[in-house]
């Protein structure tokens, strides 16, 4: 469902390339649980941004369900992500002013939301046993309960596939663990595909494939 072919990302600075990946070939079924490793600047999130269409690369193709995203138009693309893509960021990025239903709902605003969509950010919600933060602020909530509003928001759109930089980076153990257990069970239950990017070997050590990178080439899988 995601493939990448020849994959090569090169920034621009002043007169310097520096390499944010290279030559990268990937598959990626349906379905698969799917942790990113390597050291910090080995193109971890520049891979989870050109898969997930936020960022362009300089040469190759990125297939979604056989479409090549690279050659879209932004419009196009955007309905993309609208539809099959879900983001879950390291540092949260909930919107400060919003309460956790409205954050959840964030993706949908563009369209106008529907009463049924509502009532699917609420059991999400529910179900992430947030059921008394509903209507409480980012800043009221603790970081395992702002991730879990951040995945919550990664999954109104019913996403088939959940790009996750680095979930459980700022949280403790505990939380952490809750939240790879959340996405295993969304995994199990609704066959969305995962791919997590992570430092931390017990995350990786849950799902069922590991791609390690280093100066942003794939160099074991
Ligand atoms: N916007 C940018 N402009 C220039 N160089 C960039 C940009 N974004 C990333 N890079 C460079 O590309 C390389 C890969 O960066 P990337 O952010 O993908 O690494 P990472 O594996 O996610 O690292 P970390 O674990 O620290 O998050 C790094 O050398 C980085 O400095
Ligand atoms: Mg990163």
């Amino acid at each position: 469902m995601i493939e990448t072919r020849n994959v090569t990302k090169i920034y621009k600075l002043g007169d310097t390339d520096v390499i944010g990946a290279k030559e990268i070939n990937l598959k990626i079924e349906e379905g698969e649980f799917l942790s990113i490793m390597g050291p910090s600047g080995s193109g971890k999130s520049t891979l989870l941004y050109l898969i997930g269409g936020l960022d362009k690369p300089t040469s190759g193709d990125v297939l979604i369900d056989g479409v090549n995203i690279v050659e879209m138009e932004e419009r196009a693309l955007c309905e993309v992500r609208r539809d099959k893509i879900g983001f879950i960021f390291q540092e949260f990025n909930l919107i400060s002013t919003l309460t956790a239903i409205e954050n959840t709902l964030v993706p949908l605003i563009p369209m106008g939301v529907s009463a049924d969509e509502m009532e699917r950010g609420m059991k999400l919600l529910e179900s992430f046993d947030l059921k008394d933060r509903i209507d409480h602020l980012p800043g009221q909530l603790s970081g395992g309960q702002q991730q879990r509003v951040a995945i919550a928001r990664a999954l109104i759109n019913e996403p088939e596939i959940v790009l996750a930089d680095e979930p459980t980076g700022e949280l403790d153990t505990k939380s952490g663990d809750e939240l790879i257990q959340l996405m295993e069970e969304m995994n199990r239950r609704e066959g969305v595909t995962f791919i997590i990017v992570t430092h931390d070997p017990v995350v990786s050590g849950k799902t069922r494939r590991t791609i390690f990178l280093q100066d942003g080439m794939i160099v074991k899988d």
